[in-house]
């Protein structure tokens, strides 16, 4: 680490979109944290601003815009201030952000955020505006041990990989993280092992497809032996992963579910459409039936295991009968959540040149649908569990003290009431009383000792 230079500074980040980026806007704040910058809730009284953008759909793209010219006044009124794009648009727009944004000082790409410090050095040196969005299948993430952040010191996220080699027809993804690059993974041990020391005792590991884990070198274990590797670690109580593409399900990885304790029961598996048809233009690699045996097979393994989705409605040429049978499948999987959006088209994006565009207000219609059935489904999956006892992983208190609220294993957050006190990341046994939209209300049942 280097050592601290400039105790007064302040940095402001800004992060839309994915955990991936969740993850890099934290290993930005430690890297400049290491150069005496503080972080502040506050853009206008801070040194560095940095917004980590998105681009996976046209609505995330223009909020971080938007942010970015707002952004402009505050550069008038401190020309010191220091402005950083980075994330996803940075990648996919490079030296055109800073031709159209005259007050944005740096364009950071995914790869580059390592530079950060040596980035900002340049430009307070006078070295003006830099794009630095270089993109190497050579890359190597580097081995970086992080100190504790400003997030919730009970759970982190730690990256095992970057990029896609995919190629969905609707996605960016692959053009502005590139492709699939892994992580070494002693690296990855190293890190979860000294978040254990620090008291982290849940760890999710990220990815664009972290079950293709391993494939892109030889000589790295695949996903699953890493699972079990990681797991393997004192105090690590659960450990979860995202995002996976299901063609990637492999029966390894399945078998984990019954073989570590730590696995949480909860798998995120899109699975875009439940038309056949759809999925081929969209480049998915599997049909609505493999996709449901993969469904059913993970059942029969571990039959408490909640799976949610993602879908995109209105996929340009999804006529009536494409989309009734997505709802279908909504009957069939009865996923416990589903994040759904309406099609956009993002630059490079094979789509985009697809004929057949679903106009705007059927989208909009299809999408309201699909959503009020599925929070119906949620809600009665939620139901299910009402009566039963389980494992809940402690997140906070109330300020005025018997309020408290913690997560199941499926990541659904729990409220109860407790005259105790318990600390975050201390596992509580609760009876779930009563199901909401988005959580429930428990009652404690028992709780172990606080961990020293
Ligand atoms: N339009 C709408 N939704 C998209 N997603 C990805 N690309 C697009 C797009 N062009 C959705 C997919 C993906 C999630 C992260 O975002 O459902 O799984
Ligand atoms: Fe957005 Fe996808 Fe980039 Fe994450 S990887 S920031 S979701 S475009």
């Amino acid at each position: 680490m280097r050592a601290s230079r400039n105790s007064s500074r302040l940095l402001h980040i800004e992060t839309f979109g994915c955990q991936m980026n969740e993850r890099d806007s934290e290993i930005m704040a430690q890297l400049m944290a290491a150069e005496g910058y503080l972080t502040t809730a506050a853009p206008e009284e801070a040194d560095l601003i940095v917004v980590n953008t998105c681009s996976i759909r046209g609505k995330a793209e223009q909020k971080a815009m938007s942010l970015l010219g707002r952004y402009r006044k505050l550069k008038k009124k401190n020309p010191r201030l220091v402005v950083a794009v980075a994330g996803c648009v940075a990648q996919q727009e490079g030296v055109a952000l800073l031709e159209r944004m005259g007050h944005l000082d740096l364009v950071v790409g995914p790869q580059e955020i390592y530079q950060l410090p040596e980035l900002v050095a340049a430009v307070r040196n006078g070295a003006g505006q830099h794009c630095a969005t270089g993109q190497s299948p050579a890359f190597v993430i580097p081995p970086f041990l992080p100190e504790l952040g400003n997030g919730p010191a009970h759970k982190r996220f730690v990256t095992i990989m970057q990029g896609c080699n995919n190629f969905c027809t609707y996605c960016v993804v692959p053009y502005t993280r590139g492709r699939e690059i892994s992580r070494e993974p002693g690296d990855i041990l190293a890190e979860v092992d000294h978040l254990a020391r620090l008291g982290v005792r849940e760890v999710t590991l990220l990815g664009q497809n972290v079950n293709s884990y391993g494939q892109d070198r030889p000589g790295l274990p695949s996903f699953a032996e890493l699972l079990h590797e990681v797991a393997a670690i004192p105090g690590i109580e659960r450990l979860r992963f995202t995002t996976s593409h299901p063609k990637d399900l492999s029966e390894e990885l399945m078998q984990c579910f019954a073989s570590i304790d730590a696995l949480c029961p909860h798998f995120h598996l899109p699975v875009q459409s439940g038309s056949d048809a759809v999925l081929k233009r969209m480049n998915r690699k599997y049909t609505r039936a493999e996709y449901l045996d993969k469904v059913a097979r993970l059942r029969a393994i571990r039959p408490d295991i909640a799976i949610t989705t993602d879908i995109i409605v209105g996929f340009p040429g999804e006529s009536e009968a494409d989309f009734a049978a997505t709802m279908e499948l909504l009957e069939i999987v009865r996923y416990h959540g589903a994040f759904s959006f309406k099609y956009s088209d993002r630059p490079h994006a094979a789509s985009a040149q697809f004929g057949d565009k679903v106009p705007e207000a059927i989208k909009g219609e299809r999408l309201s649908r699909l959503q009020a059935r599925q929070e119906e489904i949620t809600f009665a999956r939620k139901q299910e569990l009402v009566g039963t006892v389980t494992e809940v992983m402690i997140e906070g208190g109330s300020k005025n003290g018997d309020q408290w609220s913690g997560r199941t294993a499926a990541n659904v957050i729990v409220n109860f009431t407790a005259v105790e006190t318990f600390t975050p990341g201390q596992l509580v046994m609760v009876q779930l009383d009563e199901a909401c939209q988005n959580s429930f209300r428990g009652t404690i049942i028992q709780h172990e000792e606080q961990p020293a």
